[in-house]
């Protein structure tokens, strides 16, 4: 029997939705339907972008910039992330070693699908940002979780990387410092030691830094590649979407040794081509400024941080970590797994996260895609009225449970 729809590939038909995503869209659906909704669930700043950015690329759409750009970026962003990375993070790249992307997720899929083949395995340290593990499994490869603690603020131990490693059949570490969804950041120490294994079994590594600049308590954010000379064996990807407001701009970019940026060009040409030609120019700007703006943006984020902490901490039955960048907070809810709330028996985190959006129009994202079943994921990208009046509606829902 014929049957009426074509058969998914198995490559395709494997990758799940995205869960913060369809956690956002059903929160976003609610709003829209007239619904007082409380999202915490947005993974980008509620901030708009700079207006000196926006310029930028309304003058280049003006002045005709309008036909396709060279597939790794034209050669003034190139340049210019070349010299962002030297001035900021003293790494000596050249602009023929930087890709330009459709945002880091897509710097990193073009990462993970040069580096990774069949039956690699790669390992990701849990709680993860649920994107990585699908990208490893469409390339082919097994991801390999590496357990953080929450006693630990979630931070990586690089000795828990190395029982990981399986020598010969370990490819690829992908490193995400700060770190969604715990808010955790690898220090220099961590690094220079998780360096050392790398070296020692031939591993690469792809360091996500896309919240470089959203970092607390006066934090410096180090990257891998600034602590040990192992350029040569990995790929760093950061963005403008987090630094600058720009998530609907979609730039990302990769540097990598040039036999592997030219494979993530390669691979990119076949899909994409560069990216939207007169965007370039804004990130140029945004490059290329003081980043005063930046800085007002990580202040407010820094003080709901403090808000949304001490707001959970009143509630005894949740728990939290304090999280050391990025914009979000991870909630434990392993109290009241196995008990009732509003007459829902809550099992996890999902059921949790459901409970609270129906009854309490208030929106969180599940830990269970992240790894972490008995966590939650509140993003702080919101106001400080928002936090608090989200947090007062919590308290009431948790008021009664015994
Ligand atoms: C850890 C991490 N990396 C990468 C990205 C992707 O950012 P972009 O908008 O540049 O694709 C996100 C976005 O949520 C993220 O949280």
């Amino acid at each position: 029997m014929t049957s009426s729809h074509p058969v998914i590939s198995p490559r395709v038909a494997g990758i799940s939705e995205s869960a913060t995503l369809a956690v956002t869209a059903k929160a976003k659906a609610m709003k829209a339907a007239g619904e007082d909704v409380i999202v915490f669930a947005a993974g980008e700043p509620d901030f708009d972008t700079p207006d000196f950015i926006k310029d930028a690329a309304v003058e280049a759409l003006r002045a005709g910039r309008t036909h396709y750009a060279p597939v790794p970026g034209t050669p003034e962003l190139r340049q210019a992330i070349a010299d962002k990375l030297r001035n900021e993070n003293h790494l000596d790249y050249d602009p023929a070693e930087i890709v330009v992307s459709c945002g880091a997720k897509h710097s990193l899929f073009n990462a993970v699908c040069a580096l990774v083949a069949d039956g690699d395995e790669v390992l990701i340290p849990a709680p993860y940002w649920v994107t990585y593990p699908e990208q490893v499994r469409f390339a082919g490869g097994v991801v390999v979780p590496v357990e953080t603690r929450p006693e630990d603020g979630f931070r990586l131990r690089p000795e828990v990387v190395e029982k990981a490693v399986r020598k010969g059949k370990t490819k690829l570490l992908i490193l995400n410092s700060p770190c969604n969804p715990t808010g955790a950041v690898c220090d220099e120490a961590t690094l220079k030691a998780v360096a050392d294994i790398l070296v020692a079994n031939d591993i690469c590594v792809v360091s996500d830094e896309i919240y470089e600049k959203l970092i607390y308590g006066g934090r410096k954010h180090v990257s891998i590649f600034g602590v040990a000379d192992i350029k040569d064996r990995g790929v760093l990807v950061n963005g403008m979407s987090k630094a600058y407001a720009m998530t609907g701009w979609r730039i990302g970019y990769a540097a990598a040794p040039k036999p592997l940026a030219a494979a993530m060009s390669r691979l990119q040409s076949q899909a994409t081509s560069g990216i939207t030609t007169f965007a370039q120019p804004g990130a140029v700007e945004a490059l290329r400024s003081d980043q005063s703006e930046v800085e007002q943006m990580r202040e407010a984020f820094a003080k709901r941080r403090d808000l949304i902490i001490r707001r959970t901490k009143e509630i005894p039955l949740l728990t939290c970590t304090e999280p050391e960048g990025a914009f979000y907070l991870m909630v434990g809810i392993g109290k009241l797994v196995g008990r009732t709330v509003a007459g829902r028996k809550i099992s996890g985190a999902a059921d949790f996260c459901l409970m609270l959006l129906d009854e309490k129009k208030v929106a969180a994202i599940p830990g269970e895609a992240f790894g972490a079943p008995e966590w939650c994921r509140f993003s702080y990208a919101c106001s400080e009225e928002a936090i608090n009046e989200g947090f007062d509606r919590i308290s009431d829902l948790l008021k009664d449970v015994k």
